[in-house]
């Protein structure tokens, strides 16, 4: 039920906070410690490289995920797209762990890999929003992603979970694997929950960096460095499906070559830039696009903000930013939407759960 909420959407954009703390409270021990089955546990220190699978968001959410494997617990990890996988299977690694990344469980491209993984005697582990779902009773081991139903065709909090528990799974095994780490990630998490309420709590801002940024374009381009370049490909993918506006998200480097050619008077670019280490590098992208003309909308957090910038989103772990600052993405996204009339909960052409190959 939507309740008093005008569509789905911005009711899951809203329930971030609360699926942040269901995860917590899942994933948590009496001593505050992370508890995983021992079996999923076992199952990624019995493998030398995990191959997650995914398609959409759920990819985006992937793209993440090998971020924190490889930098927290340093599990080499890719991260393919299942209906390439399917036809394009590359050369694997002796013991490989095969992880499933799935809002609906349901989706036939990432079956039809699973299928043929099951066939090899791979170990397989989804992780979804449904446990009763086709994936997750055809593989060895399942993840839940405590979102809680999501309805809309726009995944918005079953990404942010997605994200989390690969965090909960990046760091388990770190831990299992005798690594220390700089910081508590529930902790962490609980302050990802705190920064994603103060956003829902200043939606009027994102619907006027739609209005002043998006209610006339035909195109719009995400810019971002590292973690932030995901967060783009996933805030263009958003705005895309639901504002029907063309949008591309790319990396802050790959600007000259080719694509800073579509850059016009008044295009505009919203740049993420979250990330300490390109601070410098993407903010001398905005000013090459700016140069051109570009409207630049850059969003960072309170400790990088500088004057000039749109929008300035509460500081966390710089690992766990994608899971901040992609809320900005879906509320800029929904209210471009909105503001161009289009249906935002079921966008042409789409649907929720893709069971055809
Ligand atoms: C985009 C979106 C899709 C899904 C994709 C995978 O907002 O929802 O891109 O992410 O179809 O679906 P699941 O995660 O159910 O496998």
């Amino acid at each position: 039920e939507k309740g008093t909420y005008p569509h789905f959407m911005l009711k899951e954009i809203d329930e971030q906070p609360f699926a942040m703390r269901k995860i917590i409270q899942e994933y948590q021990d009496d001593n505050d410690e992370i508890k995983l089955e021992e079996d999923v546990r076992q199952a990624m220190a019995n493998s030398d490289r995990v191959y997650i699978i995914a398609a959409g968001t759920s990819y985006h959410a992937g793209l993440i995920g090998k971020e924190f494997l490889e930098k927290i617990a340093q599990v080499p990890t890719e991260v393919h797209i299942a209906s390439e996988f399917s036809y394009n299977m590359p050369l694997l690694s002796e013991k490989p762990l095969f992880v499933f990344i799935s809002q609906s469980g349901e989706t036939a491209d990432l079956r039809s890999v699973l299928v043929e993984t099951n066939r090899l005697g791979h170990p397989a582990l989804t992780m979804t929003n449904v446990p009763g779902s086709t994936l997750s009773r055809e593989s060895d081991y399942t993840l839940h992603l405590h979102a809680g139903p999501e309805i809309a065709v726009a995944s918005t909090k079953a990404y942010t979970a997605q994200m989390a528990v690969l965090a909960i799974l990046a760091v388990d095994t770190a831990r299992a694997k005798g690594l220390t780490l700089d910081f508590d990630p529930l902790k962490e998490l609980g302050i990802v929950g705190n920064a994603m309420e103060a956003l829902c709590d200043q939606k009027e801002e994102f619907d006027q960096i739609a209005r002043d940024y998006l209610s006339t374009t035909r195109n719009c381009f995400f810019i971002g460095r590292g973690l932030d370049y995901f967060v783009g490909l996933e805030g263009a993918l958003k705005l895309k499906e639901i504002s029907y506006i063309q949008a591309e998200g790319f990396a802050g480097g790959e600007l000259k070559h080719g694509t800073i050619a579509l850059i016009e008077d008044g295009t505009p670019v919203i740049a993420l830039a979250t990330q300490e280490h390109v601070d410098g590098s993407i903010r001398s992208n905005v000013q090459e696009v700016v140069a051109r003309g570009a409207n630049a909308c850059i969003i960072s957090p309170e400790h990088l903000t500088r004057e000039g910038d749109a929008f300035s989103i509460p500081t966390v772990h710089p690992l766990l930013a994608p899971l901040v600052s992609v809320l900005p993405m879906q509320l800029i996204s929904y209210y471009a939407a909105l503001h161009r009339d289009c249906d935002v909960d079921k966008p042409r052409n789409l649907a929720k759960s893709v069971t055809v190959e």
